[in-house]
């Protein structure tokens, strides 16, 4: 059996946990969720997303979210799906941007209302600029293992999707059970080619907790090799345009596994646990 010395747990709660939160929820909250998150110790976090409004109202607030973070010294994540978005990423000197396409074109169309084919075009542009202005770039595959639109997604569909934002110089690409549909054999597989495929790539595991498999689906992925991870504190999350899917895996499981078996992260599992009583509290549901 496999077990790392260290795993890194990207937080990813004040993004995904809350995107798909229903009820505006206050920006004074949000920040008042970072800064707890921000004193566990994460070294990444995933805070906001430079979206449309209209598509995900509740990440409206992502320029004044990013100014904070920025007051507060931290490397986070921003969501970026189109140019546009760069640009507002640029001006708000995000230290970090996320990429996201479906290797399922059908959910593509409907999360971000392009194929995957024009998504993929559209980001060279996209690619090239971060370059330019050295911000690091995490790269997702979304719908990774199946999709409620178009069912099965074969590796080939996940593998088109890899190998242009690896050749197009992905810092890192992040590998998504969206809907929380995949398994632990589908998942130990995917990532085994993968990783066969590209052994000087940095993949990130993100699975939605759907199932309740999200957990056996990181183990899974560990024994195929993978060390880094996402979580939402609370299990909270899930994407508007997945039906049916929800929260991501939840951060107080993951340390707490993680550490039984061994596996440093950083984090603590009684501190975490606070401030999953807060991040709970902010969501309606
Ligand atoms: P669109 O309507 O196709 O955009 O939206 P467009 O290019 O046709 O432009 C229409 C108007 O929108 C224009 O304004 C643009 O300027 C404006 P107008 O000229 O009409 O006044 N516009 C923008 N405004 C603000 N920010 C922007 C932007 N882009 C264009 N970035 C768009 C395309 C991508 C913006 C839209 O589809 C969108 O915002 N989608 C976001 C979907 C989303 O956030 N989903 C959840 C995150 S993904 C996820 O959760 C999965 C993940 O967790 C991994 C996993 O679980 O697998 C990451
Ligand atoms: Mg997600």
């Amino acid at each position: 059996m496999f077990i790392p010395k260290k795993i890194e747990i990207i937080e990813v709660g004040p993004r995904d946990g809350l995107q798909n939160e229903p009820v505006a929820i206050p920006t004074e909250k949000k920040k008042e969720l970072i800064v707890r998150l921000a004193k566990l110790g994460f070294s990444r976090m995933e805070t906001t997303a430079f979206v449309h409004p209209k598509w995900v109202p509740q990440m409206s607030d992502s320029d004044e979210i990013a100014r904070f973070c920025n007051e507060l010294g931290l490397t986070y994540i921003a969501l970026t799906p189109n140019l546009k978005a760069l640009e507002r990423a640029i001006e708000a000197k995000v230290p970090q941007i996320a990429v996201f396409i479906g290797a399922s074109s059908a959910f593509n169309k409907k999360n971000i209302n392009k194929t995957t084919v024009e998504s993929l075009d559209e980001c060279e542009q996209l690619f090239n600029k971060a370059k330019e202005e050295g911000i690091f770039i995490r790269a997702y595959i979304s719908m990774a293992f199946f999709c409620p639109y178009q069912g099965e997604v074969t590796f080939e569909e996940v593998k088109t999707v890899s190998d242009r934002f690896i050749r197009l110089g992905a810092d890192e690409i992040d590998i998504g059970d969206t809907n929380g549909q995949a398994n632990p054999k589908i998942v130990y597989e995917r990532f085994s080619r993968l990783r066969d495929l590209y052994p000087d790539t940095s993949f990130v595991g993100h699975f939605h907790d759907t199932r309740k498999m999200a957990l056996v689906n990181s183990f899974a992925a560990i024994q195929a090799g993978i060390t880094k991870f996402d979580s939402s504190v609370g299990g909270l999350g899930g994407c508007p345009y997945s039906p049916g899917a929800t929260g991501n895996v939840a951060t107080e499981e993951l340390v707490d596994m993680l550490s039984r078996m061994g596996s440093e992260t950083g984090i603590k599992y009684e501190e975490i646990e606070k401030v999953s009583r807060f991040a709970k509290s902010l969501s309606s549901k």
